[in-house]
């Protein structure tokens, strides 16, 4: 560890004061810069760390009173301990130094007894101050990124991995920085798995060391945290890590650690001495990313049960029909696709990719005997056959995640000239999840094998909905959706392909 010595700036318009202030701190391990006026003062007090200014009071210019004033205005200066250089006698001088924000008073002639008392007082004053504004800053930049962290939070998205990736760069000590760990170590995967973290020319190393099991019984349900410091007694936890530290060749001068059955934390060698309150803000933080982990690992799982829920409940409506195979999730790939081409946001494609399942969930009222006629169905069999919009929707009802798959099921038989069905709607009174849905469903319905018809070639059922048949005609399509499958013909016949 790097002793640092106390820096003093001696600010005196008389050389022989300077010299002789020199004289008594130089040899005392002091290191002292020397300004012959109140301006140079100030310029080196903007540019180089100081501890304490030894001011003069009369002075040519700018006298000590406002010199200690400009220091007391400055924000970034007003911490640094300021002791006028008075005669004994000079009473007013005196009030006017208080009145001016100093905080101690010299007595000229110099007493070698008195500068260096007043001088070790102050610093021992200034050190707890600067203890305390490194806290309070601490404090702040732990919040800011708590902030930042819980903000940005995406249950869907979250990476427990690469967030903690994120929060050791925060953490970890760089090039000038100080007062950081040097190493951090994390153990993810029920800490099977370690992970050694440092900065290397300005550059995150991060090296893994997999299957490396540190032992430390009994972890389940419980956390431990703690310090340690080089020389201070070993509890069972630090013994443990030290060992396993040693195995990796890791030196430890002082760590703060944090163990969990999930993960792991130790953070080594913070060049100074740590302590509870480095152990405390390190909890934190992974408190943080553990609790968000487990939310999105909850959210995630839920999301996955609706998307089962929302394909077991389409596939019940296929049981009547002989064909289906994977024909309820080519329908959500193709409407997927297509809605990717026409640039549509990233949440109407995952949801169309869901939700269309369900657009034909209402055959399941549609008697049997219609879904598996051989022939041509008549027109009171295709009335019937109509109402399968309708039912779908009832079936889906109303619920607000559901919202997309109901006007599927409700519109996806529409057409845009106004010629579909169940309420003849046109262009864009036809919802567009639903203007989509149609050509995947078209598409899908001439390319698979059905009671009344064999299954068509790629080209054909193109040819079909691109040019028409007379049953179906392009003008039965919104231009641009019918464009979009046009440029994404080729990968629609890949999904049908893939998925038969
Ligand atoms: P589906 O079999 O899933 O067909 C969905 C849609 O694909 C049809 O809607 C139609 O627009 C289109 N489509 C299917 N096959 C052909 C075809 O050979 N040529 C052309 N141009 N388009 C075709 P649509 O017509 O409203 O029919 C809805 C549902 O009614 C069909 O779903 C099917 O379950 C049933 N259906 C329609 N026509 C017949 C039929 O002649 N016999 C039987 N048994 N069922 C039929
Ligand atoms: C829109 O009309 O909402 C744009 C996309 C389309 O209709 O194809
Ligand atoms: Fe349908």
């Amino acid at each position: 560890m790097k002793e640092l010595k106390p820096v003093i700036l001696c600010v005196d318009d008389e050389p022989q004061n300077l010299k002789l202030l020199q004289a008594i701190l130089s040899p005392r391990g002091y290191e002292v810069l020397v300004a012959q006026n109140g301006f140079l003062a100030l310029e080196i007090l903007k540019n180089q760390n100081v501890d304490i200014v030894l001011l003069d009071v009369m002075m040519p210019g700018m006298d000590g009173y406002e010199v200690c004033r400009k220091i007391k205005e400055d924000e970034t200066l007003r911490h640094i301990p300021v002791i006028m250089i008075t005669a004994l006698t000079a009473k007013e001088d005196r009030i006017r130094g208080i009145e001016a924000g100093t905080e101690e008073f010299l007595s000229k002639p110099f007493d070698v007894g008195e500068v260096l008392a007043r001088i070790n007082m102050l610093l021992r004053v200034k050190a707890l101050n600067d203890k305390l504004r490194k806290a309070y800053s601490q404090i702040d930049n732990l919040t800011g990124f708590s902030e930042k962290l819980i903000l940005s939070f995406e249950p869907m998205k979250f990476d427990f991995v690469s967030t903690i990736d994120v929060v050791v760069y925060q953490m970890l000590r760089q090039k000038e920085e100080v007062d950081k760990p040097e190493i951090v170590i994390a153990g993810i995967n029920e800490n099977k798995d370690w992970i050694i973290y440092r900065f290397l020319d300005s550059k995150m190393e991060r090296n893994a060391i997999y299957g490396l099991s540190l032992k430390i019984e009994p972890l389940k349900d419980s956390v431990r945290g703690g310090f340690f410091n080089e020389g201070q007694e070993l509890n069972a936890d630090v013994e443990t890590i030290l060992r396993f530290l040693s195995k990796e060749n890791i030196p430890v001068e002082n760590m703060v650690y944090y163990l969990s059955d999930k993960l792991s934390l130790i953070a080594l060698n913070y060049g100074r001495q740590v302590t509870g309150y480095d152990a405390s803000v390190m909890h934190n933080i992974f408190l943080h990313i553990l609790f968000m982990n487990s939310l999105s690992q909850q959210i995630k799982e839920t999301e996955e049960a609706f998307v089962y829920t929302v394909y077991a409940l389409a596939r019940s409506a296929e049981a009547n029909d002989e064909d289906t195979g994977n024909h309820i999730l080519r329908i959500g790939e193709y409407a997927a696709t297509i809605a990717e081409e026409l640039r549509l946001p990233q949440l109407f494609i995952e949801k169309i990719k869901t939700q269309a399942l369900l657009h034909d969930v209402g055959k399941v009222h549609v008697h049997p005997d219609i879904l598996r006629k051989p022939g041509k169905l008549t027109a009171e069999e295709f009335e019937q056959m109509k109402k399968h919009t309708v039912l779908g929707a009832e079936i889906i009802g109303k619920h607000p995640r559901l919202k997309m798959a109901s006007s599927i099921a409700l519109h996806h038989h529409e057409k845009w000239d106004g010629s579909g069905y169940p309420y003849g709607l046109k262009e864009e009174s036809i919802p567009l999840e639903a203007r989509i849905v149609t050509i995947a469903d078209i598409y899908d319905a001439l390319r698979s094998q059905r009671p009344y018809k064999p299954a068509f070639d790629h080209e054909k059922a193109f040819r079909i909905i691109t040019e028409g048949d007379g049953r179906s005609m392009p003008q039965h399509f919104d231009p641009q959706v019918l464009q979009a499958f046009k440029t994404v013909a080729s990968k629609i016949e890949e999904i049908y392909e893939k998925n038969k």
